[in-house]
């Protein structure tokens, strides 16, 4: 089986774990391609493709807007095997809303959409989480990948139920979609710490950043994925209203992972259940309780 993987991906989390996806996918014996959706990036054709599966990371409670453009544009495929994978900074359940609109799309255009996995990994904006509770999801999500890639390759999986309070949050949040470019042009550089080193402009997957007279300059595409301030390596990014909220540098995901009793207070019951779900079972996440299987799924991946 060939499986093509299309992710977004603004500071490597998704990438991360679809790199990993596909290797487990690989060591199944099939076939996986890895897409990345940006602006330097050409979108392959999913026809000859057996399974498609798109990842992207939640913001504010849905997908990124180029998520949902990236899928308009794909070719209507009858029937055709089709998984949602996302990360998310949070294990709250709210975030498996995100899925909702881009299954509706890729539904639209034919695909049946089979299953979806949330794995949590670390916060690229808001807060930055220890190095070692970062190892911890990592884990988590190493855990629950050779699983998940059985799964798809026995064509199983499934959907999240999602309530309609929840899918009026979600609907209601989607303002960051035409807010983020109006905020993105106001990013700043701190010229006193940038050193031009452009990095900025090559990890931005919209391609919104140009580099003018030796500093970057911000356009009107940014979709706040935070790659630039993520990734500058001497923090020089400032984000706008954003910038409270901003996180600088890569996370190590080596060495220690964090115990149960390092788990910081912020949503600290969540993040325990995921990982004890993750950690004991290999089922898909701490919204387990909330799934359900939708239309006629395997009985047993339920
Ligand atoms: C603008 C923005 C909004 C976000 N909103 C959410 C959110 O609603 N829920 C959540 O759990 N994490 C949220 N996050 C955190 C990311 O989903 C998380 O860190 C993800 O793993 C990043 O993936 P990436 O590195 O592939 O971009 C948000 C991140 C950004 C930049």
């Amino acid at each position: 089986m060939n499986a093509i993987c299309y992710v977004f991906s603004g500071t490597g989390n998704t990438r991360r774990v679809c790199e990993r996806l596909m290797e487990e996918w690989r060591a199944l014996g099939h076939e996986g391609t890895l897409n990345m959706m940006r602006a330097d990036v050409e979108a392959e054709d999913p026809t000859p493709y057996d399974v498609v599966i798109v990842a992207y990371p939640v913001h504010a409670f849905n997908a990124p807007k180029p998520v949902y453009t990236f899928l308009k544009k794909l070719p209507v495929a009858e029937g055709k095997p089709c998984y949602l994978v996302r990360t998310s900074g949070e294990p709250l359940k709210l975030n498996n809303a995100a899925g909702v609109v881009p299954a509706r799309i890729l539904k639209k255009r034919g695909y049946d959409v089979r299953g979806e996995y949330p794995f949590v990994m670390p916060y690229d904006i808001i807060f930055r989480h220890s190095d070692k509770v970062a190892a911890r999801m990592w884990r988590a999500a190493e855990g629950r990948l050779p699983s998940a890639a059985r799964e798809m390759a026995e064509g199983g999986g499934r959907r999240f139920k999602i309530g309609a309070l929840r899918r009026m949050a979600s609907f209601m949040l989607r303002i960051e979609h035409p807010a983020m470019p109006v905020l993105g042009r106001t990013f700043r550089i701190k010229k006193s710490q940038c050193i031009g080193c452009g990095k900025c402009a090559k990890v931005c997957p919209r391609g919104n950043i140009r580099m003018e007279n030796g500093f970057p300059k911000f356009g009107g595409s940014c979709v706040g994925c935070m790659g630039c301030a993520f990734s500058c390596p001497k923090d020089a990014v400032r984000t706008s209203l954003l910038n409270a909220w901003r996180v600088n540098g890569a996370y190590t995901f080596e060495g220690e992972s964090a115990q149960d009793s390092e788990i910081g207070r912020y949503c600290r019951r969540s993040y325990l259940r995921y990982f004890h779900e993750m950690e004991g079972a290999a089922q898909p996440s701490c919204t387990q309780e909330s799934a359900v299987e939708e239309g006629s799924l395997p009985s047993g991946n339920a």
